[in-house]
């Protein structure tokens, strides 16, 4: 029976039943009782988009089989494919052809913007603004629904601690408190308050779990962590993700404790769909759930295919191995069909909440893709989200440039470049379609700049799934930047990472700037002492020598379509940076992984012997800590007050902007539980507020310390708050700080 015949009976079954979750139960469960094996099988299985599916029947062998098992309702979702003609075609093979007529999701790596590229999501959560985060997701899926998407693969909530790695762009960094609340902003803007909303689309909570701890940061590496760290640091951001409502999880492509996560039970069962509670599905990563051969977990693809099933791996992507194998091994008995009845349910749900089965065609909507794809409003919105991204790490005076500056040089390559600064999760988005650094500066310098490219920094092909040749022995260029410098009166030196040199498969094992750049500065700085070095950078990059020479340093990350004009407008003043580092910046790349809220350890702190925690070469410091960020006015902290209600603890502190200008402060506030059942850090996040403070006047700011926020997991997961000493820190970073402290019990 067609779905709406279907719906129509349920709806009227249903309207003798409660609420909606009755009713899309009861619609679910009696589409279930219609289904055979095989599209059961079906709604377990993705597939990458792959031909033009308004085109003639594809004749490869391949592409006809997937074409086929389309029309017979054997793919529950597709990934990858860009339009609404497309979308709707695909959707009309699947809804008009197979049995059920049940409609199809449409997946897309909707990480930051879609076809106007926004700011990285490492830039994004160094604004430490969730409204505008969560504005920025809401713009997202404004775009991709109206290009037929409903389901992005975000946010992605892996903590990560390790520089090397290249998908820190891709997160929120190393802070588990600021990676909960970012989670949570970033499901609710891309899912609203009604996924049924045609602007609102499901999102996606990956890799579930531990994905970012990748040893050395080498992409795709063995994760191996204790349950302490498992507990306090990486899953909290999931399950705050699941208090959001997030539709989908994704798993990912690493193990933990031996166990691939895509075939681990006690993490998706017991803990994600148990204890938490989580109703959604859960979506294997590219091909993860075949992967455990390789992993040499499982015998051959029919093995992985019991062990994902059996393990709450509820749909396939791109594996093949639940369409080849899933119906068999159900027959055989290793696979109870109540496994798939679950996890067809969870999916089904879904595309109910989606409103796909009122109408499978709500996100086919030719006009609103026409309009979308050039919204000023989106592009305010990213230009705005990437003003706030900014994060001024240096400034001797340099900065901000007058607006009559006359004779400044601009070199580097990346300045002229509409493309590396997209970032590289952009698929939706054209290449060059970018504002540049030059575009940007243009209409505050116009003559008054010169631009040189300096030394190559790349070359060749800049896409996704390439290699990005870097140049590490060509010197050209450099004289000319030289000359330039030479001659003028400031020099901006845009330099860093083109897009495509993080993301993932892109770690790195040098994190200093890539190829010539600091043979390039070194000259430079040699020549004009008024130099701004502009970074472009998906990473935490060892800036030791940068640091040391030269007087202005402004992190702008890769900051989407609109990057040009946000740059322009922080270097010249009329936007007061406010950025606060979400990652810790090392000295040296030996010191990864390097971050703030570390532990003690037995021998911590500076002694006069050897016997600490500690190198002989380098501090243990980062360069640039965790929360950094400077302004163009000065903020001075005073009057740190606690005072105490039961157990709930009010922190109040004022803070002065001492300066010229107004701005926006993220004043935050980190504890210290001196002793506890299990060792705690140093310190560790537990409240922010990004406030607006006029110059020369005073805010006071309070936060509240209670249960919620004072406790840790223990090692059997349990949540505990134990009386005791502790410490309050409040400052506008993670070093410099007003100190209190405070006994619970
Ligand atoms: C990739 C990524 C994952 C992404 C998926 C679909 O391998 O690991 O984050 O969502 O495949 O593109």
């Amino acid at each position: 029976m067609k779905i709406k015949y279907l719906l129509a009976t349920v709806l009227l079954i249903g309207s003798l039943i409660g609420n909606s979750q009755d009713k899309r139960s009861a619609f679910v469960d009696n589409l279930i009782s219609q289904m055979t094996l095989e599209e059961k099988v079906g709604q377990m299985n993705l597939y990458n988009g792959f031909f033009d599916a308004t085109g003639p029947v594809p004749d490869n062998q391949d592409t006809k089989n997937k074409y086929n098992q389309i029309k017979n309702g054997e793919v529950g979702a597709m990934l990858n494919v860009k339009t609404v003609k497309e979308i709707k075609a695909l959707q009309q093979l699947a809804v008009e052809n197979s049995r059920l007529g049940i409609p199809m999701l449409f997946g897309f790596d909707v990480i930051h913007g879609h076809k106007i590229s926004g700011p990285i999501p490492l830039a994004e959560s160094a604004s430490w603004d969730l409204e505008a985060i969560e504005k920025a997701a809401a713009y997202a899926a404004m775009e991709a629904a109206a290009v037929g998407i409903n389901w992005t693969f975000a946010p992605m909530v892996d903590i990560g601690r390790d520089a090397r790695w290249g998908r820190n762009m891709e997160g929120a960094g190393e802070d588990t408190y600021l990676g909960t609340k970012i989670a949570a902003a970033r499901v609710k803007g891309f899912q609203g308050d009604d996924l049924s909303d045609p602007n609102t689309i499901a999102a996606c909570a990956k890799h579930f779990a531990a994905y970012g701890f990748a040893e050395a940061g080498r992409e795709y590496n063995t994760t191996d962590m204790g349950l302490s760290t498992l507990y306090n640091v990486i899953l909290p951001p999931f399950q705050a993700a699941v208090d959001a409502g997030v539709a989908t999880f994704m798993n990912g492509f690493n193990e933990i404790n031996g166990i691939p996560v895509t075939g681990d039970p006690w993490l998706q069962r017991d803990i994600l769909k148990g204890q938490w509670g989580f109703d959604g599905f859960v979506v294997s990563d590219w091909g993860s759930i075949g992967e455990m051969v390789a992993h040499s977990y499982a015998k051959d693809n029919k093995t992985a295919a019991k062990i994902g099933a059996n393990a709450g791996s509820d749909m396939d992507m791109e594996a093949y191995v639940y369409i080849n194998h899933l119906k068999e091994l159900v027959e055989e008995g290793e696979v109870k069909e109540s496994v798939l009845d679950d996890a067809v349910s969870r999916i089904l749900k879904v595309k109910y909440d989606l409103g796909l089965f009122d109408d499978p065609y709500l996100y086919c909507d030719e006009e609103k893709e026409k309009s979308m794809a050039v919204s000023q409003e989106v592009k305010d919105g990213a230009l705005d989200m990437a003003k706030k991204s900014i994060v001024l790490l240096k400034n001797d005076g340099v900065l901000p440039l007058s607006k009559t500056s006359k004779n400044v040089a601009v070199i580097g390559q990346i300045a002229a470049s509409k493309t590396s600064v997209l970032g590289s999760w952009r698929l939706g988005a054209d290449d060059n379609s970018a504002v540049s650094v030059l575009e940007g500066l243009k209409p505050y310098l116009g003559d008054n700049m010169k631009y040189e490219r300096g030394v190559e920094v790349w070359s060749g092909t800049e896409a996704f799934a390439q290699e990005l040749k870097i140049n590490e022995d060509n010197t050209d260029g450099i004289d000319e930047a030289v000359k330039l410098a030479k001659s003028s009166d400031v020099v901006i030196v845009v330099a860093g990472e083109h897009g495509y040199q993080s993301g993932e498969g892109r770690s790195r094992a040098d994190i200093r700037l890539p190829g010539l750049q600091r043979k390039m500065l070194k000259k430079i700085c040699a020549v004009n002492s008024n130099v701004v070095l502009v970074l472009t950078n998906g990473r935490p990059l060892d800036l030791s020598w940068e640091d040391a020479n030269i007087p202005a340093i402004l992190e702008t990350w890769q900051l989407g379509a609109m990057s040009g004009h946000a740059i322009a407008e922080v270097l010249f003043g009329e936007h007061n940076p406010s950025g606060k580092l979400p990652m810790t910046f090392p000295r040296e790349v030996g010191q990864v992984p390097l971050y703030y809220n570390q532990k003690s350890t037995g021998r911590g702190g500076a002694k006069d012997m050897v016997f600490w925690s500690h190198y002989s070469d380098v501090p243990n410091t980062g360069l640039y800590p965790f929360g950094h960020g400077l302004s163009y006015t000065k903020y001075d902290y005073s009057g740190l007050s606690i005072t105490q209600q039961g157990n709930t603890f009010t922190v109040s502190v004022n803070v002065t902007n001492s300066g010229k200008r107004d701005g926006h402060e993220v004043v935050q506030l980190y504890i210290r539980d001196k002793y506890a059942s299990v060792t705690r850090p140093i310190k560790e996040l537990k409240g922010f507020e990004k406030v607006f403070i006029k110059a020369g006047e005073t805010q006071t700011v309070q936060f509240t310390l209670d249960d919620t926020t004072l406790g840790f997991y223990n090692n059997q997961g349990t949540y505990i708050v134990e009386d005791g000493d502790f410490e309050v820190m409040v400052g506008g970073d993670s070093v410099n700080t007003q100190n209190g402290a405070f006994t619970r019990g």
